[in-house]
């Protein structure tokens, strides 16, 4: 099988699909590997380290569009993608449910695309899900963006010049990078709590040393797959108010509320960022879904009454180094679903997440979700 890795084009991207430990071991198996020159730099990672690993550079991208599958991170441009070669697999974040014109784009094109997005969240599908791989470095980095915006200490300090009392950080949201989150503010030393509408989180949240708060919306709230189910309006404006409480004494909110395919709760108001004492940070992971805060304006930093709202856009391509290897293994892992045990490429639709990820094939979009989407975005 020959698999293609072309440098990414999306303004900002720094990861890389894969990186040489994991071309090592697919040349090692048998595999041909093609890498568009300058593919790692954004990495740190020279041509010659992929070469060093058995891969075969190629000057431009023409170089990678003869390959069995191209691995990606961003979607490709619509240039890009009519330019792919019918057939071929196409596997990166390919946006399902927010790039409605470039899934059709993907569909038109013949190509079968499979969306890291759309892989289920089961446990054998572990190791291929890209989106809690990348939303862990999101979670840590969020963390140290809280600390770094707020002019004050996050642990307990004694010193002969008095003692400094540990800074309160709130995340709410308890997935995955929520609970890095919590994980990374608590080995600062803040005092960390946290809030999720899934009572199931509450265990993992008190093993990391934080305190979950405990509010009663009504009824269960954990929705299929283990994801939230989208609040009535009845209950989001109860958690809006019992969680304004909660925000006002706090020095640092991480926000990282999300149901899948849905905008971001809104969370935090305007009303409970005005009772935050100045200086204090809100960090919203949720910008590119429209932020869990009324105040964000995603990819910017917003000061209301003193606070600072900030929402980094595409945070894992600031660690791109660790992003990419971790991604780079996810994309492994689905690849050797896609083998035979000849080493040639074998979809097997019967397989749930094979199905699951594939969002278009034969020139249809055959994701039920991102098929509606795309027709909702007018694609
Ligand atoms: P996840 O699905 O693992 O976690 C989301 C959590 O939000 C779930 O535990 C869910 O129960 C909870 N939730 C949903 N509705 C809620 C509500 N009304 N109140 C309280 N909790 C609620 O998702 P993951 O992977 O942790 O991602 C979290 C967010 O971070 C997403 O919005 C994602 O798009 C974003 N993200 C942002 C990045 C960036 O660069 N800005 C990078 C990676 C992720």
């Amino acid at each position: 099988m020959k698999i293609a890795v072309p440098k990414e084009t999306q303004t900002g991207e720094q990861r890389v699909a894969l990186v040489p430990e994991v071309v090592g071991r697919l040349t090692a198996a048998g595999h041909v590997v093609v890498v568009e020159a300058g593919a790692g730099a954004g990495a740190m990672l020279p041509d010659s380290a992929f070469t060093d690993a058995g891969a075969t550079i190629v000057a431009d991208a023409s170089g990678t569009l003869d390959a069995d599958v191209i691995a990606r991170v961003a979607p490709p441009s619509a240039e890009e993608t009519a330019a792919l070669r019918k057939e071929s697999v196409v596997i990166g974040f390919l946006q399902p449910l927010s790039n409605g014109a470039g899934i059709s784009a993907l569909a038109n094109a013949g190509v079968s695309a499979f969306a890291l997005e759309s892989v289920p969240r089961i446990s054998r599908a572990q190791s291929m899900d890209a989106l809690s791989s990348q939303s862990n470095v999101a979670g840590y980095r969020a963390a140290l963006i809280g600390a770094q915006e707020l002019g004050r200490f996050y642990p307990m300090l004694m010193t002969a010049a008095g003692t400094i009392r540990p800074a309160t950080v709130l995340v709410l949201g308890a997935g995955v990078a929520g609970l890095q989150a919590i994980a990374t503010a608590r080995r600062l030393g803040a005092v960390v709590q946290a809030f999720d509408v899934r009572a199931a989180v509450k265990e993992q949240v008190e093993s990391l040393g934080a305190v979950f708060l405990e509010f009663d919306l009504g009824g269960d709230l954990e929705g299929e797959g283990g994801y939230a189910k989208e609040l009535t309006e009845e209950q989001r404006a109860r958690q809006q108010e019992l969680l304004a409480e909660a925000i006002g004494k706090v020095d640092v909110v991480i926000t990282t509320a999300l149901v899948p395919g849905r905008p971001a709760p809104k969370l935090v108001t305007t009303a409970a960022v005005e009772a935050m004492k100045p200086g204090s940070v809100v960090v919203d992971l949720a910008g590119e879904a429209g932020g869990n805060c009324e105040l964000t304006q995603p990819g910017e930093t917003v000061i209301h009454s003193g606070v600072k709202i900030v929402s980094p856009l595409n945070i894992p391509s600031t660690m791109a180094e660790h992003a990419s290897q971790l991604y780079a293994k996810n994309i492994q892992s689905l690849l050797e679903l896609m083998t035979n045990d000849d080493g040639g490429l074998e979809l097997d639709f019967e397989d749930e997440i094979i199905a699951g990820a594939c969002i278009t094939k034969g020139g249809e979009i055959v994701n039920e979700a991102a098929r509606a989407a795309a027709s909702g975005q007018g694609a």
